[in-house]
């Protein structure tokens, strides 16, 4: 005799299993949600951007105008909206600095940035610290004369935060670089060319921009 337990009742009808009575339940709630739909009006057609935010922001000089979804990281907009993939994603968690770049003058992690956040704002990534005539800034030279890449991966995010180490006042002294420079790493331990060419470029970086700004 089996006296395992089961969903029958004593003397009724079978009673519904557990997978009949799942199925019937969300068949139900179904039909209630359809019944309860808006229907859209006639003539009316998807909008592409539904939910999309109105963003006006400056990128390496240029202004754009862009429809993002409010979710969308800063990161993510410029590597597969405006195609400027020079910011890399390494980590995606605000932990490895590949994918520095600067809004309105400061370093950013653009993988934890709102691109929405943004709005108004300038930007300013790897593509755009050049000089028109295509002449390297000092800080891009520097890298290339102390051989401070191996495979290049963190090189964008590194020079953009030496850049800006340098404008903070942080580029000072090797104890203060390697302090302000060590959210940014590297793999391939190209640290002692980093901090060369840092020390390299800042006297001359100090010179033009306060020539500029004088
Ligand atoms: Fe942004 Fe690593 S990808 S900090
Ligand atoms: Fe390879 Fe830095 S040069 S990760």
């Amino acid at each position: 005799m089996n006296d395992t337990p089961t969903w029958r009742a004593a003397d009724g009808p079978p009673a519904l299993s557990r997978r009949t009575f799942m199925m019937t339940t969300a068949a139900g709630a179904g039909v209630a949600a359809t019944g309860d739909a808006i229907a859209a009006p006639a003539g009316a057609t998807a909008n592409p951007h539904a939910g999309a935010q109105a963003t006006r922001v400056i990128v390496n000089g240029r202004p754009r105008e862009l429809a993002l979804e409010p979710r969308a990281s800063l990161l993510d907009v410029l590597r597969e909206q405006l195609g400027l993939t020079g910011a890399k994603k390494g980590c995606d968690h605000g932990q490895c600095g590949a994918c520095t770049v600067h809004v309105d003058g400061r370093r950013v992690a653009s993988c934890l940035t709102l691109a929405v956040k943004t709005d108004g704002c300038t930007v300013t990534t790897i593509e755009g610290i050049e000089s028109p005539d295509g002449t390297l800034h000092p800080m891009q030279q520097a890298f290339v004369d102390h051989d401070a890449l191996q495979c290049g991966y963190c090189t964008p995010g590194q020079v953009m935060a030496a850049i800006a180490c340098v404008r903070e006042g942080h580029a000072t002294s090797d104890a203060q670089i390697r302090e302000y420079m060590s959210g940014n790493l590297c793999r391939c331990g190209a640290y002692a060319g980093i901090l060369e060419a840092i020390r390299e470029a800042a006297p001359q970086m100090r010179r033009s921009e306060g020539a500029r700004h004088a």
